[in-house]
């Protein structure tokens, strides 16, 4: 019996103990975000640099591509995959990479309340491979081909089409080995981009599998070293940590070294060379313009063979500017703890999408107006007018309304900005016959309709 009240007693205090820590670390919190409370408190809260909203004006664009993409996506067997935003930071460092760019400056990464370290995703092939595992889609027929569209976070320095917060339309094809995937990844983002209106020239290369990156980097690393002087500061750190990222250093003097830097190309094995010949030979089979681009090393550390970019055509050396990439990683699924499935993905970039749509002017479909605008005049016509619309919602008529303004004048302005071409107007002189009066907003003739008769007149005039 003392025993268990020992036990008791023990147990009672660890709580207390948590309790109490559990309090100072809120304390703490509290604490440290006061001061920034106090002085954020003085003024407008600003949107986030490198964030945008997206106003109702540009919902047009987002619709245009979205809708493409999806239509596409289904074409080619692709499935919709939602993925969560939030991913334990580990799963990044162990896919993208511990020295890329991205995982050492780019992530917005913290610890959760519980103290586990967590990130908001830079990017989804990683979660697709880790969605991949925890759901056994070894087991589904392979390709296990998903597409998936949403926001990804950079820590980047936000310019013209870079943001902190962007968002991607991606292809991923799981399972398989076979080079006509790689090449068909390239050929539905090629469609994409036709389908929206856009040239573009696509950028590939191989980067082999980690056997014959081993000696070419040896090769790369000896070039790079006799030059080592004239190299940029982040280069200087690649020669030890990433010297395939030697590569597409954006850099005027690096660039100049890097061209007569010694080509992956010539350093492949045979199964690499054979595989991207036959991925190169798909692509003439459907007259895809590509460009061989032995600098083209992609900036995540999981591919393996065939990487690729799809640059706007008119911008050939704009490669900061790419409006997508993507390769094969065939070592990922493993790297993260599931079995060996070879695999091959692509993203799309949204907002450089929207901007090249707009930089070349192309018209994307207006959004639906309504046809009919539904007046009122006085409390007893507003509460008619009421159940009117809903009325005509429910015939499937596409139909506006201005129920909070009350003057008829108002109410036609509202008509003439959406542009509806006829307006419906209920007065109490139309409520006491039973009938309504029907607007032509083009040439103003009014008439007066039965109340009963309204909607077949309305189907007649607009042709349903
Ligand atoms: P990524 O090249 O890092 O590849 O990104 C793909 C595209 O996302 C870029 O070409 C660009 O259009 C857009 N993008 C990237 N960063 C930004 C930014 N800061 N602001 C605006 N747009 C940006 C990947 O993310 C890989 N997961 C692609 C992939 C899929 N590989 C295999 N499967």
């Amino acid at each position: 019996m003392p025993k268990i009240k020992a036990k008791k007693k023990k147990k009672k205090a660890a709580k207390k103990i948590a309790l109490k820590v559990k309090k100072t670390a809120k304390e703490k919190i509290r604490a440290e975000i006061k001061p920034h409370l106090a002085k954020a408190a003085k003024r407008t809260p600003q949107l986030l640099r490198g964030f945008k909203d997206i106003l109702p004006t540009e919902q047009k664009y987002w619709d245009f591509v979205r809708k493409k993409t999806k239509n596409i996506a289904q074409i080619y067997g692709f499935e919709r995959i939602d993925l969560p935003i939030l991913e334990e930071t580990a799963l990044f460092i162990r896919s993208v990479g511990k020295e890329t760019d991205i995982v050492e400056k780019e992530m917005f990464s913290f610890e959760d309340r519980g103290g586990e370290n967590i990130s908001l995703r830079p990017e989804a092939t990683a979660s697709v491979a880790r969605a991949y595992i925890n759901h056994g889609m070894l087991n589904l027929p392979q390709p296990v081909r998903v597409f998936y569209l949403g926001p990804m976070f950079r820590y980047d320095r936000p310019q013209s089409g870079r943001y902190r917060q962007f968002n991607q339309v991606g292809f991923e094809a799981l399972g398989d080995i076979n080079p006509v995937l790689d090449a068909q990844m390239v050929i539905v983002s090629c469609n994409i981009f036709k389908e929206l209106g856009i040239d573009v020239n696509i950028q590939i290369n191989s980067i082999g599998c980690p056997n014959c990156r081993k000696e070419y980097k040896v090769q790369l690393v000896n070039y790079y070293k006799s030059q080592k002087s004239d190299l940029c500061e982040d280069c200087k750190a690649r020669l030890s940590k990433n010297p395939l990222r030697l590569l597409d250093c954006k850099e005027e003097k690096c660039m100049a070294i890097a061209e007569d830097a010694p080509q992956i190309v010539d350093w492949l094995c045979d199964e690499c060379k054979n595989h991207f010949v036959k991925v190169l030979e798909f692509l003439d089979e459907l007259e895809i313009n590509y460009n061989l681009n032995p600098r083209l090393v992609r900036g995540l550390d999981y591919y393996t063979k065939t990487v690729f970019e799809i640059w706007p055509e008119s911008n050939e050396k704009k490669a900061q500017n790419a409006l997508g990439g993507g390769g094969r990683y065939d070592n990922l699924i493993e790297m993260l703890g599931g079995r060996p499935t070879p695999a091959v993905g692509a993203s799309i970039g949204i907002e450089r999408t929207i901007l090249r749509i707009k930089e070349l002017e192309i018209a994307v479909p207006e959004p639906e107006k309504p046809d009919i605008l539904v007046a009122q005049l006085g409390e007893a016509a507003k509460r008619k007018a009421l159940g009117f619309y809903e009325e005509l919602r429910k015939e499937g008529f596409n139909i506006a309304e201005s129920f909070a303004k009350d003057g008829l004048k108002n109410q036609l302005d509202v008509a003439n900005k959406l542009g509806v071409k006829y307006t419906l107007i209920l007065g109490q002189k139309e409520l006491s016959e039973g009938t309504i009066l029907l607007r032509d907003m083009e040439g103003g003739i009014q008439e007066t309709i039965n109340y009963n008769k309204i909607v077949k007149e309305l189907k007649k005039r607009l042709g349903q």
